[in-house]
């Protein structure tokens, strides 16, 4: 269990002064701080193909970069390299530990912990990022310095290293273990190792119009949504063919107004989009297939566990009416379930005392057991 350390601050104060305003260093946020995976392990994910790694590395003051998966370092050397592990919380129960004390923010604001391992003088370069993100300091020291928001110009230091112009540090600090460095997006940064070094890093996504745009048109495209076309019976004669006038414009941008000013078609596509994992999932099926009464029986023995990765949410409103979402599906169970749902939802591990009100609901140990055998949550 991670216990985070905000120092003199309550959350709410770091989200006032802090969150996606300015970096910040808590000293020793993790006291007596411990990786939960080692330098091998993570050398041992690397090596998967189901995993999402990279290496960085300096040679003759060029900078290059491969993607995994990685079966040797050998060739690299003791010095100049950093091996960096995407959405290491869908693989590692005892890594994604590190996520929970950060769920002040809600999960739709969840990206995923990525893990590094630099060796000394080893970094990915100065960059800067499109998201929050709580660098925890594993074992070893890094050098971290962090710039200013601003109008810098990147460049491609390699075909896939988007790098930063030099910039002048607003904090140039050393991480020791335990140590957190918060850095909002559009701050430039780099880390660059003193020694072989581990570092976590908690990160939040924020998503552009295109995105979502996309997202919702392929949303829309799927469930067969918005296919009314335009209509303008009311229409005027026009001298000048080649104006599209303003009263055109208000109807097209009325049309598509009509689609995003939609709340039940926006909540349904906000929760299948936001819930759905960015990686694939580490998913294993039970064997034999739980049937509802091994599910009572085995949440009397062991904690149930949410899959790494795996993202639920509700809104406010729908909730009380049983509607759910989890990994980019609407599920509906009846209203009188919405506790449930919510324990569900908020919850990473659920105990028997905390279902106890449901043990004899059918329709919810039956959910739960369907979760388990899609191997959604497991025990
Ligand atoms: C790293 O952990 O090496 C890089 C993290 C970052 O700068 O985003
Ligand atoms: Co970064």
């Amino acid at each position: 269990m991670f216990n985070l350390n905000l120092g003199n601050l309550t959350p709410e104060q770091f989200l006032t002064e802090y969150w996606q305003k300015k970096p910040h260093i808590f000293r020793q946020g993790f006291k007596n701080f411990e990786d939960p995976i080692s330098p091998d392990e993570l050398a041992g994910l690397a090596s998967d193909e189901m995993v999402e790694s990279r290496l960085v590395w300096q040679k003759d003051d060029q900078w290059n970069a491969a993607f995994g998966p990685f079966e040797s370092y050998d060739h690299l050397g003791e010095k100049d390299w950093s091996l960096i592990v995407q959405a290491v919380d869908y693989w590692a129960p005892e890594a994604a530990a590190m996520i929970e004390p950060f769920r002040f923010i809600p999960n739709w604001r969840l990206d995923d912990l990525m893990v590094s391992f630099a060796s000394e003088g080893g970094s990915v370069g100065p960059h800067i990022d499109h998201y929050d993100v709580f660098i925890c300091q594993g074992s070893g020291k890094r050098h971290w310095r962090v710039g200013d928001r601003g109008d810098l110009k990147e460049y491609a230091a390699h075909e896939a290293l988007l790098h930063v112009e030099p910039f002048e540090a607003i904090i140039d600090e050393i991480l020791q273990p335990g140590d957190i460095l918060y850095i909002p997006p559009g701050f430039p940064h780099e880390g660059i190792g003193l020694e072989p070094s581990m570092s976590f890093s908690v990160g939040f996504r924020t998503n552009s119009a295109t995105d979502m745009m996309s997202g919702l048109a392929d949303f829309m495209i799927d469930k067969e949504l918005g296919k009314q076309l335009i209509e303008d019976p009311d229409r005027d004669i026009s001298v000048t063919p080649g104006v599209i006038n303003d009263r055109d414009l208000a109807r097209i941008t009325q049309h598509l107004q009509t689609v995003i000013g939609n709340k039940k078609i926006m909540t349904h596509f906000a929760g299948c989009y936001f819930t759905t994992a960015k990686h694939e999932l580490d998913i294993e099926i039970p064997e034999p297939l739980f049937k509802t009464n091994d599910t009572i029986n085995a949440i009397s023995d062991q904690p149930l566990s949410r899959l790494g990765g795996l993202r639920c949410s509700y809104f406010e409103e729908s909730v009380d009416d049983g509607i759910f979402y989890i990994n980019g599906e609407q599920y509906n169970l009846s209203a009188s379930l919405s506790a449930a749902i919510k324990l569900l939802c908020n919850q990473q591990q659920i105990e028997l005392s905390d279902i106890s009100d449901w043990t004899d609901n059918d329709e919810f140990m039956n959910f739960i057991t369907r979760m388990i055998n899609e191997g959604y949550w497991y025990f």
